[in-house]
């Protein structure tokens, strides 16, 4: 049987908000292998039995499943449309029509009427309150409403009400962007928010990152002094005619019980200080002021329609410990981000103050020093006698713990639940072996991925930065891109990217950017300083790590003038082909570094110039893809230089590098930037430098993302196991063996002895370093991306047999459906299992097999390497013998 299971557009499902159709995919299931998708057939229509259809495709003879865009479909404003898909294979099987729907949201700009409103004055600029805004709105009761859709969005964060409910889920709208360059907004289903006639829109406003203190030297009021809402309300009738409502000076507003919220610091609310009803007809509160337009350019308004951030898990309360020091802390045993809900029972006066942080000292006691200035506090005062079930509105946690300052009773664990907040992206990669120890790093990969995807790509979510670092971004993103569904995710961010580069083409450290020119006082940076090579080099490798993995074009098209202009930057900065710039981070806290420093040994000439030769190669790849041949020369050319200059200033006559780092060798190998006859020198030297050290790594953040990779692609995946397998420090278990629960940004963030890194720079919630889950995945289970045919349309499926496990295997959820490769091994005796989607194909190689025993209907040729079968879909188990013992 046939069938279409999910329908896509634009990456979402049903999205409300988009404002073109630039993506419709669809993923088929059917029992039948080898299953091709010979014709499509696509309707749009305004009513959900298709009787007015307004776009149709036609049957197409055609394979294409995953990016179609309906040339021509010209969709209206504000409109809901229904779209439907059949699709026949090469088996001669006809699928149904599969059904799905999407909305569309101001197709211009110019019909954004609504005013910015407030009731904040510029003398409030130092203020971190909430405000609540309201207006009454009486519709017409003659005629139906047929569909209401609210648009909003908020200089600071908002929540929105429709007569006293709140209209959705989502947290931390609208997001945190560039927002002079690009502001976000929502939109809304609220037909069943509505009254007949008399209605209140109310929104809770609160500073967020606009106007609270962000970056690390502590300034408030990066975008602006004063918080604002926005929005407009679009009523449909059943006769068709259309009203439109919008926010300005009719509105009236005043301050909320949220006497402070700030992103790093928590927040205060006083209960005596609540309003009756304030967001309901009914409110009789007479306190209320006229808000004040605040002018702001609505041109720079873009619609979101997905990957909000959302409430995604809730976690009990493990345990409420007595710390030697006397202090009452609760327990829930994992690092997480996020805030704490909690139903107290007390009376008025009474305070409930609750600080989160990370780890314990080595005494068991409360250990707040690596927040740095983050207090990380929520405090709530009563207002009344009674129970009350409290979460913060405007800010978020970073915390495993969470010290009980004040309580009004006893805490009971049930009283307290951990709730789990991140940008809502489908899981799409899981990971499951037989060494414990290795799942454990599989889940802290994945909950550092959970900790640090708050609507924009963070370092960390718990001290007093929680920025978009660039270089975090860039060493994470295919790991994140295996784990769950980033497309939507990343393309946002990358609109900022580009939006934040300098004119000159430079790429901040981080996006949105809030240090260049703001840097004074640092003790690193100084003002100008942008441009790190591993760091801006997220302009070009996120672009191609998504076409990689979406196969889509478009971001490349998307991206395209911010990618060149970043080459360009190096290219002019560059002297001789050979670039350096400013402050750079180099091998970043890497343990080769001298003591007490955070800079590698790795020369920054080499990293620089190894990143830019890496990243034009990329670019002149991305020109092909999009036909732009007048660049895919210029660009190989200059490459070519690059990769010479390269060669000749950073190896020595005898063909071996001169920085003798590890990092320095394994740059080299991955960026493919060792001539051929010197590749032996170059791997010989790694292993060198790698049994220095005991056969441990001392890599930072530039050369740990590929360390296994340079080592399993040279011969050597016995050593790229036995390094993801090392226990003791420094490595990925050492974490694991100490109870960590995410990765930490240092590999001796907790030492041997009980005692830490220094506390001025020490995330427990960092995801850099989880970059190897890009090597599990595509080496160890071996789904590997082929390059020429992006998107998983046909993959490698390449396991890597090796290390001390009985049984290693995922699965990745890609635009086709789900791929998965597991293996099962007893003595030498190894049983694989495949899964491809339908209409894709894969090439499954058996690089370690010496004989294979059951081929289950595939042909498998021998070759140098091992054995190679093409396969189509279907689920195969194939059982081959092990060239090699594993001792
Ligand atoms: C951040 C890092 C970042 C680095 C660059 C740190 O403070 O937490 O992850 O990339 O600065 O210097």
């Amino acid at each position: 049987m046939l069938n279409i299971t999910g329908i896509k557009i634009n990456y979402q499902k049903e999205p409300i908000g988009i404002t073109q159709v630039d993506q419709i995919g669809w993923i088929m299931e059917s029992e039948k292998r080898n299953t091709i998708q010979t014709a499509f057939w696509i309707q749009i229509s305004k009513d959900d039995q298709f009787s007015h259809i307004i776009w149709d495709s036609s049957k197409q003879e055609s394979k294409e499943s995953v990016h179609y865009r309906p040339e021509g479909f010209k969709p209206d404003s504000t409109s809901k449309y229904y779209i439907r898909v059949k699709i026949w294979t090469n088996h001669d099987e006809e699928s149904e029509w599969k059904t799905s729907c999407f909305v569309t949201a101001l197709l211009s700009t110019a019909e954004w009427k609504a005013q910015f409103i407030t009731i904040e004055e510029d003398q409030d600029a130092d203020e971190s309150r909430g405000s609540y805004l309201r207006n009454r709105i009486f519709i017409n009761s003659d005629k139906a409403v047929k569909s209401a859709y609210l648009y909003s969005t908020a200089l600071g964060l908002y929540h929105v009400f429709i007569n006293g409910k709140k209209i959705s889920q989502d947290e931390f709208a609208p997001g945190w962007t560039s927002y002079q360059k690009h502001l976000l907004y929502q939109m809304y289903d609220v037909t069943e928010y509505l009254n007949a006639s008399d209605n209140v829109i109310a929104a809770h406003i609160g500073a967020g990152w606009y106007k609270g203190t962000m970056g690390f030297v502590r300034m408030r009021n990066h975008y602006g002094k004063r918080t604002a809402f926005a929005c407009q309300l679009v009523i449909e009738y059943s006769d068709g005619s259309r009203e439109v409502r919008i926010s300005d000076t009719d509105w009236s507003g005043a301050w909320s019980p949220v006497t402070f919220s700030e992103i790093y610091d928590g927040e205060v609310y006083d209960a005596s200080l609540e309003i009756a009803d304030w967001n309901m007809t009914q409110c009789q509160y007479n306190g209320w002021n006229a808000c004040k337009e605040v002018a702001f350019d609505r041109s720079i308004l873009h619609a979101q329609s997905g990957c909000k951030v959302k409430e995604i898990e809730r976690l009990p309360v493990k345990q409420i410990i007595q710390t030697p020091k006397g202090d009452t802390v609760l327990d829930f045993g994992q690092n997480m981000t996020g805030w704490i809900e909690f139903n107290a029972t007390g009376k008025k006066g009474d305070r409930v103050e609750l600080q989160c942080f990370e780890v314990l000292d080595a005494q068991g006691n409360v250990y707040l020093d690596n927040l740095r200035t983050a207090k990380q506090t929520v405090t709530y005062l009563f207002g009344q006698d009674g129970t009350v079930t409290f979460h913060p509105n405007f800010t978020f946690q970073g915390f495993q713990y969470a010290l009980v300052k004040e309580y009004p009773c006893k805490p009971d664990p049930k009283d307290f639940v951990a709730v789990v907040l991140h940008s809502d992206m489908n899981e799409a990669g899981t990971f499951v072996s037989s060494n414990q120890d290795v799942n454990q790093l599989w889940h802290n990969i994945k909950w550092g991925m959970k900790g640090n995807f708050l609507d924009v790509p963070t370092d960390c979510p718990q001290r007093d930065e929680r920025l978009g670092w660039t270089g975090d971004a860039q060493i994470f993103c295919r790991t994140a891109s295996y784990l769950m569904d980033t497309y939507t995710f990343y393309t946002k961010w990358l609109r900022d990217v580009a939006a934040d580069q300098t004119e000159e083409g430079g790429v901040p450290h981080v996006v949105p950017d809030l240090l260049i020119g703001k840097s004074q006082h640092d003790r690193l940076m100084k003002d100008g300083d942008h441009s790190a090579a591993a760091w801006a080099d997220v302009a070009v490798i996120l672009p191609w790590t998504l076409y990689q993995v979406y196969g889509d074009k478009t971001v490349i098209v998307n991206q395209y003038e911010s990618m060149k202009a970043w080459i360009d930057f190096m290219q002019e900065h560059a002297v001789d082909y050979i670039w350096n710039y400013k402050l750079q981070f180099g091998d970043w806290v890497s343990l080769d570094a001298e003591e007490g420093s955070y800079f590698g040994a790795t020369p920054n000439d080499l990293t620089c110039t190894a990143y830019f030769a890496y990243v034009t190669k990329l670019f002149y790849k991305m020109a092909e893809v999009i036909g732009r041949q007048d660049d895919v020369k210029i660009y190989r050319d200059l490459y070519e230089k690059i990769r010479q200059t390269y060669h000749k200033t950073f190896f020595d006559h005898t063909g071996r590098l001169t920085a003798r780092t590890q990092t320095a060798q394994i740059i080299s190998l991955y960026f493919d930037l060792v001539p051929e006859e010197y590749r032996k020198n170059v791997v010989e030297d790694l292993l060198l430098l790698l049994e220095q050290e005991n056969g441990h790594l001392v890599t930072g953040f530039v050369g740990t993302p590929y360390f296994c990779h340079a080592l399993s692609q040279n011969g050597h995946t016995k050593e790229a196991y036995e390094l993801l397998l090392k226990e003791d420090f420094p490595s990925w278990i050492y974490q694991v063996k100490k109870g960590a629960t995410t990765i930490w940004e240092h590999w001796d963030g907790l030492k041997d002895d009980g005692t830490m890194w220094s506390p001025d720079m020490n995330s427990f919630n960092h995801y850099a370093y989880g970059a190897v889950g890009e090597w599990i995945s595509r080496v160890a289970v071996g789904i590997e991306i082929d390059e020429e045919f992006p998107g998983y349309e046909h993959s490698i499926i390449c396991p890597h047999i090796g290390g001390n496990f009985t049984r290693l295997g995922g699965s990745y959820q890609s635009v086709y459906g789900t791929i998965s490769s597991e293996w099962e091994i007893e003595e030498q005796n190894v049983t694989l299992h495949v899964s491809i989607p339908c209409n894709a194909t894969a090439t499954i190689r058996l690089t370690d097999a010496e004989e294979v025993r059951d081929a289950d209907g595939l042909i498998f040729q021998k070759n140098d390497s091992g054995f190679t079968a093409e396969a189509g879909s279907g689920d195969y188990q194939i059982k081959f013998r092990l060239s090699f013992g594993l001792g």
